[in-house]
């Protein structure tokens, strides 16, 4: 991964911890983090700091803490580990991916327009169904196609809001150039993250003004921890975000924190042993007969692939397929014997979804259709167990 200069733990503004580790590279940053060792104690694994309130020794003196919903010791070294692996000064820890997307939304106000990929996690399209009743219209889009963007640019358009690779039939959505767009316009660029981790992609490096992730997935990693995070650079989107999540409440535990924190140490080792599965399984699902259609960026059309090349620095772990019949899903689901058939993403099992009743269940049958997310569709979300017995479970079973 590149731009070393970003892993330089404890070197954020506000820090209260001193400088210690100049890391080279995202690998050594994941895994000693922001503060590598804490300083009162030589602690090197970030203790979980359960207290809810933080005492002053007199009026106007402060260690920075005073209440848990505010700042939490655990949950701010996440949030400084976070902020640094997305290229960014600020990072906030909520409670779930939907609780950040949700703090993000009430950065608008009642009439505008928010440019939306077409093909996104259902549970983001139920959000903006939610604010659509305060008066924030998603206009749905195939942000991969900028001539489409620009089509749907008016004077009310206040933002874009991308998933890319998109979820899950992985289209490509240039970064630079919604940025560009958006910013002309004096809008902003939301990117949802999650799909690729920081890992594989730093949206910040191409005008993403605020990074979101579902916590929940690669960062933490092991299926255990609802998590989600709010990522940015500017000092006045932390002043509102803050300000909201204050209010609001819906912060990560600490223990919650300690779980991502500790999952974000092995998140360089996990996606790399999980994309060299995805692109076997990639290789195996192209060659099989009762594969009809095989989605991974590795096989974008040339002009999608180099946008994806110019702004990722790997295909990923996951990968949609199709296949003949909605009986053929049924029967491959149940023959399935140690793939699990489970929602969810970026862990280090190896899970199989089906969008069309699962992640994707909640957007009208039309719209998910004419994205590519029919009946017949299964996603994998690829692991680090063997590859040859992943190939062998998902062969026997189609
Ligand atoms: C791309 C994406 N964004 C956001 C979310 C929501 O995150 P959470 O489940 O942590 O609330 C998900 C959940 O699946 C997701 O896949």
């Amino acid at each position: 991964m590149s731009d070393s200069s970003k892993f330089v733990s404890g070197s954020h503004a506000g820090s209260p911890e001193p400088a210690r580790i100049p890391c080279e590279s995202a690998e050594s940053f994941c895994v000693h983090g922001y503060t590598p060792v804490e300083e009162k104690t030589g602690a090197v694994a970030t203790p979980i700091y359960l207290s809810t309130t933080f005492a002053h020794p007199e009026l106007g003196i402060s260690t920075g803490y005073d209440y848990g919903r505010c700042l939490n010791p655990t949950r701010f070294e996440l949030e400084q580990t976070v902020a640094a692996l997305e290229h960014c000064h600020y990072a906030l820890g909520f409670s779930s991916g939907m609780t950040a997307l949700s703090a993000v939304l009430k950065y608008f106000s009642p009439g505008d327009e928010i440019i939306v990929s077409d093909d996104l996690y259902g549970g983001t399209y139920r959000i903006f169904e939610i604010y659509k009743r305060f008066g924030i219209k998603a206009v749905y889009t195939d942000t991969s196609n900028l001539r489409e963007v620009k089509k749907n640019i008016n004077p009310k358009t206040r933002a874009i809001f991308i998933e890319t690779p998109s979820n899950p039939t992985m289209k490509v959505t240039s970064i630079k150039d919604c940025a560009d767009l958006i910013h002309a316009n004096s809008g902003i660029l939301i990117a949802d993250n999650t799909f690729l981790s920081p890992y594989l992609q730093t949206p910040k490096d191409f005008g993403a003004d605020v990074i979101i992730h579902s916590g929940t997935k690669f960062l933490s990693g092991h299926h255990d921890v609802l998590c989600g995070f709010l990522i940015y650079d500017k000092k006045e989107f932390d002043d509102l975000f803050r300000f909201i999540q204050i209010s609001e409440g819906g912060v990560l535990s600490p223990f919650d924190a300690f779980l991502v924190l500790r999952g974000i140490k092995t998140l360089a080792v996990r996606i790399e042993k999980a994309q060299k599965n995805a692109e076997k399984i990639t290789d195996f699902l192209c060659k099989n007969t009762n594969v009809k259609k095989v989605y991974y960026p590795s096989l974008l059309p040339a002009e999608q692939k180099q946008i994806y090349k110019s702004q990722a620095r790997g295909y990923g772990a996951m990968i949609s397929f199709t296949v003949e019949s909605p009986q053929k899903v049924s029967d491959f689901l149940k023959k399935l014997k140690f793939i699990l058939f489970a929602e969810s993403l970026g862990g280090v099992q190896t899970l199989v979804t089906y969008p069309a009743s699962q992640t994707h269940n909640f957007i009208p049958k039309e719209m998910r259709e004419k994205t590519g997310v029919t009946d017949t569709l299964l996603r994998l979300s690829v692991g680090i167990e063997n590859a040859d017995e992943l190939i062998a479970d998902i062969k026997q079973a189609l």
